[in-house]
């Protein structure tokens, strides 16, 4: 909490009645690191937010900021330049920042769930001092190279691929990775490759690449529907050398490691989700106090009131189902067990509310929900993603339903 130095105020959001010996409040330093986000969220991010989608240019002062007050890598020990909290400290940080601009939680998510959960799980003492210590930090950014041209859902069928060189000292990656979050900025990746395709999921292999070395090839900054400011492209390693102390985990182990960090990161997205849909909500709320039509506020219409107590419903739901997959994960670890079924629920329902809550809010603004000049659109466009990065929603389906029945 060294760096996290705002005073803590009450929430009465996520204060949830203590009932048959559940508590659900949250921590005064869970309410500390809530607070300071919130602070930084509107004082910094929601003011630029419409100029940053329109320009579609990364957000580098913002991140920068966000890095000092222990934002980028939060569940990261102090050891390793992080904030040393909770995962659950991470999820109430990060609505706070998804409320003020989906793009912003989207580059901060990927550092700290993607990238830096994996290495902090799997890495060596020195992996950690040079692959997480300046992503944590904020002093640099992480990404995650997992997702090929031809291989988005099926992820164990990837083409990339890391020969081992004949003295043993190091590998040769070749091949392209695509949609890659913060690609054109990034620092350091996550990447996973073959040493073996026809091995499948089982020749997959995890390992840490210096982006800034010969070799790493960044393609063009995609046009985006939405998110427009989180920066993602398509990187071609080309004759890429890789030490093979940069190995991370075993050989063939790299699936394994992908999946376990996509449990994590998929509390990021559904957290981001939370905050999407808060947004078009709250700006709802004030819509329908304010506007009037046939003599009335529109709020107090009934078919306005349907989609207010809807969207409520559905968020509350979406919260709390992030913040359990939070709390579990690390119950889940210390039991041995994953926190697949948690992450993959919460990830899936709360996607589904970013974008029912984007889209009724959207009909309540009526014409100026459709208009640039509010952010409603903005909302609506920046929800869809939640449905597709990190697994869609039909992913999503199949591995609750997998967990759930034991049948693949
Ligand atoms: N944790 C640990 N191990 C896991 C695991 C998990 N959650 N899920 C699977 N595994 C293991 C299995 O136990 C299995 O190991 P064994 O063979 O030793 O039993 C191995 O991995 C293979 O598992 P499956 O047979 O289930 O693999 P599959 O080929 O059927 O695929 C899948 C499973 C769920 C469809 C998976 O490919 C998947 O999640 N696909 C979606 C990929 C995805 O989410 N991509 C997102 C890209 S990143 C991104 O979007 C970032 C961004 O921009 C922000």
């Amino acid at each position: 909490m060294s760096r996290l130095k705002c005073a803590a105020r009450p929430d009465t959001m996520l204060r949830i009645p203590v009932e048959n010996g559940m508590d659900f409040r949250l921590s005064d330093d869970h309410l500390m690191i809530q607070s300071a986000a919130r602070d930084f969220a509107q004082a910094e991010i929601a003011p630029v937010a419409h100029d940053f989608d329109a320009s579609g240019q990364f957000p580098s002062d913002n991140i920068r900021k966000a890095g000092e007050l222990g934002f980028m890598g939060v569940e990261v020990p102090e050891e390793y330049g992080g904030s040393g909290l909770d995962t659950l400290s991470f999820v109430v940080m990060l609505e706070e920042i998804a409320v003020a601009d989906a793009a912003h939680s989207t580059i901060v998510s990927v550092n700290n769930s993607l990238y830096c959960n994996g290495i902090l799980q799997f890495g060596t003492e020195a992996q950690k001092q040079a692959f997480v210590r300046p992503i944590a930090s904020g002093a640099a950014i992480g990404c995650y190279g997992l997702t090929e041209p031809q291989s988005g859902s099926d992820a164990g069928n990837m083409r990339t691929r890391a020969a081992l060189s004949k003295d043993g000292s190091h590998y040769l990656v070749n091949g392209k990775k695509s949609w890659i979050t913060s690609g054109p900025v990034a620092d350091k990746m996550l990447l996973f490759a073959t040493v073996d395709p026809a091995k499948g999921p089982k020749g997959v292999t995890a390992f840490l690449v210096d982006t800034r070395l010969p070799g790493y090839v960044r393609g063009k900054t995609e046009p985006k529907l939405g998110i427009r400011a989180s920066a993602t492209c398509e990187v071609e390693f080309a004759d890429y050398r890789l030490p093979v102390e940069n190995r991370l985990g075993r050989e063939g182990q790299g699936f394994e490691i992908a999946m376990t960090v996509l449990d994590a990161g998929r509390i990021g997205i559904a957290t981001q989700a939370v905050g999407i849909a808060r947004a078009a909500y709250e700006a709802s709320i004030a819509y329908v106090r304010e506007r009037k039509a046939f003599g009335s506020a529109i709020g107090s219409f009934q078919m306005i009131q349907a989609k207010i107590a809807d969207m409520k419903c559905r968020i509350d739901a979406s919260r709390l189902l992030a913040m359990r997959a939070a709390w579990n994960k690390a119950e889940a670890r210390k039991a041995g067990v994953r926190n697949t079924t948690e992450a993959s629920v919460a990830k899936l329902f709360c996607s589904e509310t970013a974008m029912y809550c984007a889209h009724q809010a959207l009909q309540i603004h009526g014409g100026m929900g459709y208009s640039k000049e509010m952010p409603l659109e903005r909302y609506f466009r920046d929800a869809k993603i939640t449905e597709i990065y990190e697994g869609t929603s039909e992913i999503q389906r199949l591995v609750i339903a997998r967990q759930e029945t034991g049948l693949r």
